[in-house]
């Protein structure tokens, strides 16, 4: 077999871009690509990508959690095992679902890859299945609550987390049904014991790689987040006839701790905190707003300096609310530890980035990934792919075809190294 190259694997790279864009298209709105959770748009999506799976020798379905998931069977003579009961099932991807108004490749690249790697085998096969795997949403944009599909996999997609709802009040349940799924099977979603491992390609999404002049790397850890919804709560009142100095006003309660947070994450080596979001009710140009509720995301590589951050803010919110005779409360969304990646996988991309001929660089992800779910089910490794200009959540987001290729190369290596390493 001759060993994968980046020039050996650029005709694979180049089609995955391709299709990278084209599933841009399927969005919920004209001209911009915004996807999220089993939105009208994902059925465009699960039929393109089925299709380009089962051209690739897999076996395809979508899960009750809207997962799409194709498996690509090992090789007989070399399994120890029948395949119906065959665990060591190595799993490669990440999501389908977008930001409002994201780029092309934010998950979608870490699964045209992972298709991509496979189509590459021509037909090889190694001592355990591989199954390539689109988890239907992880960004957490409709139901504010992120990594639905990668949740399903590891088998914690619980009663709470059905019974969330989105905007219109719809619950994740409802929604699975309305895409035509059963919610009652999710427990056939969950990855066998005893599963392999789990690698997901993704892009940096960051400047670390770029400022390198590094084209991969392969992650050590996924810093923790905290994401919670704050709502300030005072009085709506007439814009034109009400005294500045008799107003409970929500929005500049909410403003006021808004650039607070800010001075303290700039304060707080290694901590970021956003608010990414505020809606200001009644929401009229001369209404004084009466309620103002903002999301806010506050992550560290280090959980009890996260924690402590969490704190600091939600304390001064309520300082800040009583001065001004507000009342200030939260809802906590996501609290989400750090998580290390698997030493052994991350060692063996390593190498494999190595004999790719690539630089080899160990980084750690500020943002938060599916692999942070699925580690806790299989040992789970991630390889960043650069991200030109450190862009991402934007439609300026890129990827080079050539660190594409590169990416597949290790790949493809790695796929060898872990054969080899687990007795295959
Ligand atoms: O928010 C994140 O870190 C990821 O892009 N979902
Ligand atoms: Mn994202
Ligand atoms: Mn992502």
């Amino acid at each position: 077999m001759i060993a994968a190259t980046p020039e050996s694997c650029r005709a694979h790279a180049r089609e995955a871009l391709r299709r990278c864009r084209e599933l841009a298209a399927c969005s919920e709105a004209p001209d911009v690509t915004t996807r999220t959770f089993l939105s009208a748009p994902m059925r465009d999506v699960h039929e393109r990508v089925s299709r380009w799976m089962r051209q690739a020798g897999m076996a395809v379905r979508i899960d009750a959690a809207g997962n799409i998931r194709g498996v690509y069977d090992a090789d007989p003579a070399r399994r120890g095992r029948a395949a119906a009961s065959d665990t060591r099932r190595l799993f490669i991807g990440s999501h389908l679902d977008t930001v409002p108004n994201a780029g092309a490749f934010d998950g979608v690249l870490g699964v045209m890859l992972a298709i991509a790697l496979i189509e590459g085998l021509a037909g090889r096969r190694y001592p355990f299945a591989i199954e390539a795997i689109g988890f239907s949403e992880e960004e957490g944009v409709r139901f504010g609550m992120p990594f639905i599909g990668s949740l399903a996999l590891a088998g914690s997609l619980g009663a709470t987390h059905l019974a969330r709802t989105d905007a219109a009040g719809a619950r994740v349940d409802d929604a699975i049904r309305t895409y035509g799924l059963d919610p009652a099977t999710l427990d056939d979603a969950r990855a066998p014991a005893g599963s392999l491992g789990y690698l997901e390609f993704h892009i940096e999404q960051g400047p670390v790689l770029d400022n390198q002049n590094a084209p991969l790397a392969a992650v050590d850890a996924i810093v923790g987040q905290s994401r919670l919804e704050v709502t300030f709560a005072g009085a709506a009142n007439h814009a034109g006839t009400t005294p500045m100095d008799a107003r409970r006003d929500a929005v500049t309660g909410a403003a006021e701790w808004i650039v607070a947070v800010e001075a303290d994450a700039l304060a707080t080596a290694g901590l970021v905190a956003t608010v990414g979001r505020v809606d200001a009710v009644p929401g009229a140009v001369n209404v004084i707003a009466g309620r103002c509720r903002a999301t806010l995301d506050v992550r560290h590589a280090d959980d009890d300096t996260r924690h402590a951050a969490v704190d600091r803010f939600t304390a001064r919110a309520g300082e800040i609310a009583a001065r001004r005779s507000l009342a200030a409360t939260f809802e906590t969304r996501l609290d989400q530890p750090a998580v290390p990646m698997d030493p052994h996988l991350t060692a063996l991309l390593e190498r494999s980035i190595a004999a790719a001929g690539m630089p080899v660089r160990r980084i750690s992800s500020g943002a938060g990934h599916d692999a942070m779910v699925v580690a806790a089910c299989m040992p789970a490794a991630m390889l960043f792919v650069r991200s030109p200009r450190g862009i991402s959540h934007h439609p300026d987001e890129a990827v080079h075809e050539e660190d594409a290729a590169a990416a597949l190369a290790a790949g493809a290596l790695f796929l060898d190294a872990l054969a080899e390493s687990s007795g295959g």
